[in-house]
Protein backbone atom coordinates (compact mmCIF):
# COMPACT_ATOMS: atom_id res chain seq x y z
CA UNK A 1 0.00 0.00 0.00
CA UNK A 2 1.07 3.05 -0.65
CA UNK A 3 1.38 5.45 2.23
CA UNK A 4 2.17 9.50 1.71
CA UNK A 5 3.83 10.76 5.12
CA UNK A 6 3.48 14.66 5.93
CA UNK A 7 6.27 15.88 7.63
CA UNK A 8 5.91 19.68 9.25
CA UNK A 9 7.49 21.70 12.06
CA UNK A 10 9.80 24.97 12.37
CA UNK A 11 13.08 24.95 11.34
CA UNK A 12 15.90 23.96 13.07
CA UNK A 13 13.86 20.45 14.40
CA UNK A 14 16.07 18.22 12.26
CA UNK A 15 13.07 17.83 10.01
CA UNK A 16 15.08 17.66 6.83
CA UNK A 17 17.68 15.23 7.45
CA UNK A 18 14.69 12.75 9.66
CA UNK A 19 12.34 13.14 6.15
CA UNK A 20 14.81 11.82 4.18
CA UNK A 21 15.85 9.44 6.95
CA UNK A 22 12.31 7.81 6.61
CA UNK A 23 12.27 8.15 2.95
CA UNK A 24 15.33 5.99 2.64
CA UNK A 25 13.86 3.57 5.29
CA UNK A 26 10.71 3.33 3.96
CA UNK A 27 11.93 3.37 0.10
CA UNK A 28 9.66 6.21 -0.46
CA UNK A 29 9.83 9.44 -2.72
CA UNK A 30 10.92 13.13 -0.65
CA UNK A 31 10.04 15.90 -1.65
CA UNK A 32 11.37 18.77 0.40
CA UNK A 33 8.75 21.75 -0.47
CA UNK A 34 10.90 24.77 1.68
CA UNK A 35 13.66 24.12 -1.41
CA UNK A 36 10.90 25.40 -3.48
CA UNK A 37 10.51 28.51 -1.75
CA UNK A 38 13.78 28.89 -1.64
CA UNK A 39 14.52 28.18 -5.08
CA UNK A 40 11.54 31.17 -5.62
CA UNK A 41 13.19 33.07 -3.49
CA UNK A 42 16.89 33.49 -5.41
CA UNK A 43 14.59 33.94 -8.49
CA UNK A 44 13.02 36.93 -6.64
CA UNK A 45 16.76 38.12 -5.69
CA UNK A 46 18.01 37.53 -8.87
CA UNK A 47 15.50 39.77 -10.42
CA UNK A 48 16.45 42.51 -8.30
CA UNK A 49 13.26 42.46 -6.94
CA UNK A 50 12.63 43.39 -3.57
CA UNK A 51 11.12 40.71 -1.08
CA UNK A 52 8.64 42.65 0.46
CA UNK A 53 6.83 43.88 -2.69
CA UNK A 54 4.29 41.00 -2.87
CA UNK A 55 2.83 42.24 -6.03
CA UNK A 56 6.39 41.88 -7.93
CA UNK A 57 7.08 38.53 -6.27
CA UNK A 58 3.67 37.64 -6.93
CA UNK A 59 3.87 38.28 -11.14
CA UNK A 60 7.38 36.16 -11.14
CA UNK A 61 6.89 32.69 -12.30
CA UNK A 62 9.95 31.15 -12.33
CA UNK A 63 10.60 27.42 -13.61
CA UNK A 64 11.41 25.38 -9.96
CA UNK A 65 12.52 21.93 -10.21
CA UNK A 66 13.55 19.59 -7.27
CA UNK A 67 15.10 15.86 -6.69
CA UNK A 68 12.71 13.77 -5.80
CA UNK A 69 14.85 10.91 -4.34
CA UNK A 70 16.34 11.26 -0.76
CA UNK A 71 19.61 10.58 -2.42
CA UNK A 72 19.48 13.14 -4.71
CA UNK A 73 17.88 16.45 -3.67
CA UNK A 74 19.19 19.09 -5.90
CA UNK A 75 17.32 21.74 -6.75
CA UNK A 76 17.23 23.85 -10.29
CA UNK A 77 16.08 27.01 -11.17
CA UNK A 78 15.56 26.60 -15.16
CA UNK A 79 18.61 24.54 -15.66
CA UNK A 80 20.81 25.58 -13.15
CA UNK A 81 21.81 23.69 -10.29
CA UNK A 82 21.49 25.96 -7.51
CA UNK A 83 21.35 23.64 -4.81
CA UNK A 84 24.26 25.07 -2.70
CA UNK A 85 23.11 29.14 -3.26
CA UNK A 86 19.24 28.43 -2.11
CA UNK A 87 20.99 27.80 1.27
CA UNK A 88 22.94 30.63 1.66
CA UNK A 89 22.39 34.28 4.19
CA UNK A 90 20.85 35.67 1.09
CA UNK A 91 17.95 33.24 0.76
CA UNK A 92 17.35 32.11 3.95
CA UNK A 93 16.54 36.42 5.08
CA UNK A 94 14.18 36.47 2.43
CA UNK A 95 12.63 33.44 2.63
CA UNK A 96 9.79 33.96 5.17
CA UNK A 97 8.73 37.22 3.17
CA UNK A 98 8.26 35.12 -0.58
CA UNK A 99 6.72 32.60 1.28
CA UNK A 100 4.07 34.97 3.08
CA UNK A 101 2.88 35.80 -0.55
CA UNK A 102 -0.33 34.15 -1.43
CA UNK A 103 -0.09 33.92 -5.46
CA UNK A 104 3.72 32.01 -4.44
CA UNK A 105 2.14 29.72 -1.85
CA UNK A 106 -1.08 28.96 -4.77
CA UNK A 107 1.47 28.42 -7.67
CA UNK A 108 3.89 26.28 -4.97
CA UNK A 109 0.99 24.18 -3.44
CA UNK A 110 -0.78 22.87 -6.72
CA UNK A 111 2.96 21.68 -8.10
CA UNK A 112 3.16 19.79 -4.86
CA UNK A 113 0.18 18.17 -5.10
CA UNK A 114 1.00 17.15 -8.91
CA UNK A 115 4.58 15.65 -7.66
CA UNK A 116 3.01 14.15 -4.86
CA UNK A 117 0.11 12.60 -6.60
CA UNK A 118 1.23 9.00 -8.69
CA UNK A 119 4.44 9.48 -7.43
CA UNK A 120 3.92 6.05 -4.88
CA UNK A 121 4.88 6.47 -1.11
CA UNK A 122 6.49 10.03 -0.31
CA UNK A 123 7.29 11.55 2.25
CA UNK A 124 7.03 15.06 2.11
CA UNK A 125 8.37 17.96 4.12
CA UNK A 126 7.33 21.33 4.56
CA UNK A 127 5.27 23.66 7.06
CA UNK A 128 1.49 23.28 5.89
CA UNK A 129 1.84 19.53 4.20
CA UNK A 130 -0.86 17.77 6.64
CA UNK A 131 -3.16 20.95 6.59
CA UNK A 132 -2.76 22.29 3.23
CA UNK A 133 -1.23 20.60 0.69
CA UNK A 134 -1.81 16.80 1.71
CA UNK A 135 -4.81 16.93 3.71
CA UNK A 136 -5.60 13.50 3.84
CA UNK A 137 -2.03 12.07 3.99
CA UNK A 138 -2.33 8.70 5.50
CA UNK A 139 0.50 9.91 8.17
CA UNK A 140 1.16 13.40 9.48
CA UNK A 141 3.50 14.06 12.01
CA UNK A 142 4.25 17.60 13.49
CA UNK A 143 7.87 18.02 14.74
CA UNK A 144 8.86 20.44 17.98
CA UNK A 145 11.95 21.37 19.88
CA UNK A 146 12.56 24.24 22.23
CA UNK A 147 13.54 27.78 19.87
CA UNK A 148 16.94 27.10 22.42
CA UNK A 149 17.25 23.19 21.41
CA UNK A 150 17.04 24.50 17.50
CA UNK A 151 19.37 27.30 17.52
CA UNK A 152 22.08 25.16 19.74
CA UNK A 153 21.70 22.63 16.75
CA UNK A 154 21.65 25.38 13.83
CA UNK A 155 24.84 27.09 16.09
CA UNK A 156 26.58 23.38 15.94
CA UNK A 157 25.91 22.80 12.57
CA UNK A 158 27.38 26.21 11.70
CA UNK A 159 30.34 26.09 13.33
CA UNK A 160 30.93 22.15 11.73
CA UNK A 161 30.47 24.30 8.18
CA UNK A 162 32.99 27.15 9.10
CA UNK A 163 30.31 29.31 9.48
CA UNK A 164 31.22 30.95 12.67
CA UNK A 165 30.15 30.60 16.48
CA UNK A 166 27.22 32.77 17.29
CA UNK A 167 24.57 31.55 19.69
CA UNK A 168 22.85 34.29 20.45
CA UNK A 169 22.20 35.46 16.67
CA UNK A 170 21.11 31.90 15.76
CA UNK A 171 18.66 32.06 18.74
CA UNK A 172 16.89 35.46 17.63
CA UNK A 173 16.98 34.40 13.79
CA UNK A 174 15.15 31.08 14.75
CA UNK A 175 12.61 33.45 16.81
CA UNK A 176 12.11 35.89 14.15
CA UNK A 177 11.49 33.35 11.34
CA UNK A 178 8.73 31.26 13.94
CA UNK A 179 7.11 34.43 14.31
CA UNK A 180 6.83 35.06 10.74
CA UNK A 181 5.82 31.80 9.75
CA UNK A 182 3.43 31.74 12.23
CA UNK A 183 1.53 34.96 12.11
CA UNK A 184 1.24 34.75 8.33
CA UNK A 185 -2.14 35.50 7.28
CA UNK A 186 -1.97 32.36 4.91
CA UNK A 187 -1.07 28.85 5.67
CA UNK A 188 0.32 29.45 9.21
CA UNK A 189 2.80 27.45 10.44
CA UNK A 190 0.57 25.03 12.84
CA UNK A 191 -0.10 21.64 13.53
CA UNK A 192 -2.90 19.74 11.23
CA UNK A 193 -5.57 18.51 13.97
CA UNK A 194 -4.85 14.91 13.29
CA UNK A 195 -1.09 15.46 13.31
CA UNK A 196 1.15 13.30 15.88
CA UNK A 197 3.36 15.79 17.68
CA UNK A 198 6.74 14.54 18.22
CA UNK A 199 9.51 16.59 20.39
CA UNK A 200 13.12 16.23 19.26
CA UNK A 201 14.32 17.75 21.94
CA UNK A 202 16.10 14.94 23.97
CA UNK A 203 16.13 12.66 20.68
CA UNK A 204 19.00 11.75 18.24
CA UNK A 205 18.24 11.86 15.10
CA UNK A 206 18.40 7.79 14.44
CA UNK A 207 16.11 7.71 17.70
CA UNK A 208 13.23 9.79 15.80
CA UNK A 209 13.54 8.16 12.60
CA UNK A 210 12.80 4.79 13.92
CA UNK A 211 10.13 6.39 15.95
CA UNK A 212 8.04 8.01 12.71
CA UNK A 213 8.76 4.56 11.19
CA UNK A 214 7.10 2.70 13.56
CA UNK A 215 4.29 5.47 13.85
CA UNK A 216 3.73 4.94 9.69
CA UNK A 217 3.89 1.04 10.03
CA UNK A 218 1.31 1.54 12.92
CA UNK A 219 -1.19 4.04 10.85
CA UNK A 220 -0.53 2.33 7.48
CA UNK A 221 -1.30 -1.09 9.19
CA UNK A 222 -4.76 0.14 10.46
CA UNK A 223 -5.88 1.12 7.13
CA UNK A 224 -4.74 -1.82 5.46
O1 LIG B 1 12.43 24.35 5.62
P1 LIG B 1 13.17 25.54 5.04
O2 LIG B 1 13.94 26.33 6.06
O3 LIG B 1 13.98 25.21 3.85
O4 LIG B 1 11.99 26.52 4.54
C1 LIG B 1 12.28 27.75 3.95
C2 LIG B 1 11.14 28.73 4.18
O5 LIG B 1 10.00 28.37 3.42
C3 LIG B 1 10.71 28.92 5.63
O6 LIG B 1 10.75 30.30 5.97
C4 LIG B 1 9.28 28.47 5.66
C5 LIG B 1 8.85 28.41 4.22
N1 LIG B 1 8.04 27.23 3.93
C6 LIG B 1 6.70 27.38 3.87
O7 LIG B 1 6.20 28.47 4.11
N2 LIG B 1 5.90 26.32 3.54
C7 LIG B 1 6.44 25.12 3.28
N3 LIG B 1 5.65 24.09 2.96
C8 LIG B 1 7.85 24.94 3.36
C9 LIG B 1 8.63 26.02 3.70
Amino acid sequence: MDVRVAIDGPAGTGKSSVARGLARMLGARFLDTGAMYRIDTLAVLRAGIDPSDAAAVADLDPDISVGFDPDDIRAYLGEEDVSTEIRGDAVTAAVSAVSAVPEVRARLVRRQRELAAGAGSIVVEGRDIGSVVLPDAEVKIFLTASAEVRAQRRNDQNIAAGLGDDYQRVLADVVRRDTLDSTRAVSPLRPADDAVIVDTGDMTQDEVIAHLAGLVRERAGARQ
